[in-house]
């Protein structure tokens, strides 16, 4: 992501607070974020802090919308309209909120708030991108016609296999995919299937279907974990207008990807 010319990897913690089962078996925070670029982790039993420096480190009590605004995803956004492929990729320990950070909260199994004004407040980040893309595009005064797609892919161990699997989440039955590599694409998964976005609402959809389709997998730190990665892309198609036939179509592709 270009946030400077000399950076194009941007790392970002976010603290999420205790949860309700948390709190009631007594645990306490361990990490104080203030809001700047670095974050006090609490060693050993003592009051002993070890000091750890990120891009930006957002304190618990940081929105959704926030962590939307104050992340780089913005950039991110900006730079793969501008022509750049660009990843966001969420990476921890089961249980620390990676889904809650990217699909949002119906989409972690806590359906208790599944109704519109609270789904629409804990939308994660791959929703809040599509939003402004499409807002983006809406805008858009240029002489292109941009069309945006959609595809979720899942990579999982299988029993018994020797090599990670992938599985298109939009099309689960149509069994294991494989990884290829053109000259145009790069590395790609072949026979993904891309649905098409005309509206936010379709990304929605295309997110909640693919979400239906992970494997769950329950465990001690998390009643819904899936122990799986899940890959969502949002492809971004641009043909120019025929006043300029040699410039056309280019291909755009964001990824979302939870680890
Ligand atoms: N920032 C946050 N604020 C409130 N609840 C959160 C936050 N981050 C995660 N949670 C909750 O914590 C639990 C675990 O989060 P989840 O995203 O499923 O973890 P992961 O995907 O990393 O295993 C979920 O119930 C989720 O709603
Ligand atoms: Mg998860």
């Amino acid at each position: 992501m270009p946030r400077d010319a000399s950076s194009s990897v941007r790392a970002v913690v976010r603290v999420r607070p205790l949860l309700q089962q948390e709190l009631e078996a007594g645990h306490e925070n361990c990490c104080q974020a203030s809001g700047d670029r670095s974050i006090l982790v609490r060693v050993g039993a003592a009051n002993q802090f070890r000091k750890y420096s990120f891009d930006a480190c957002l304190p618990e009590d940081r929105s959704q919308k926030q962590v939307f605004q104050e992340s780089g995803v913005t950039c991110l956004l900006d730079a793969a309209v501008a022509g750049y492929a660009a990843t966001v990729l969420a990476y921890g320990q089961t249980g620390s909120g990676k889904t809650y950070t990217m699909m949002g909260r119906s989409s972690t199994g806590d359906r208790t708030s599944d109704c519109g004004d609270e789904v629409k407040r804990n939308d994660g980040l791959v929703i809040r991108a599509a939003r402004r893309l499409f807002r983006q595009i809406g805008e858009s005064t240029g002489g292109s016609r941009i069309t945006v797609g959609a595809s979720f892919a899942e990579i999982f161990n299988a029993p018994g296999a020797v090599n990670e699997c992938i599985c298109d989440l939009l099309n689960p039955d149509a069994g294991h995919l494989q990884v290829r590599f053109s000259q145009k694409h790069g590395f790609f998964i072949s026979d993904l299937a891309v649905a098409e976005c005309r509206t936010l609402a379709d990304v929605r959809a295309v997110l909640e279907a693919g979400l239906q389709n992970r494997r769950v997998n329950a465990h001690a730190l998390n009643r819904e974990s899936s122990r799986t990665h899940a890959l969502f892309t949002l492809h971004i198609d641009s043909e120019q207008d025929k006043v300029c036939p040699l410039h056309k179509s280019k291909d755009w592709s964001r990824e979302m990807q939870q680890s």
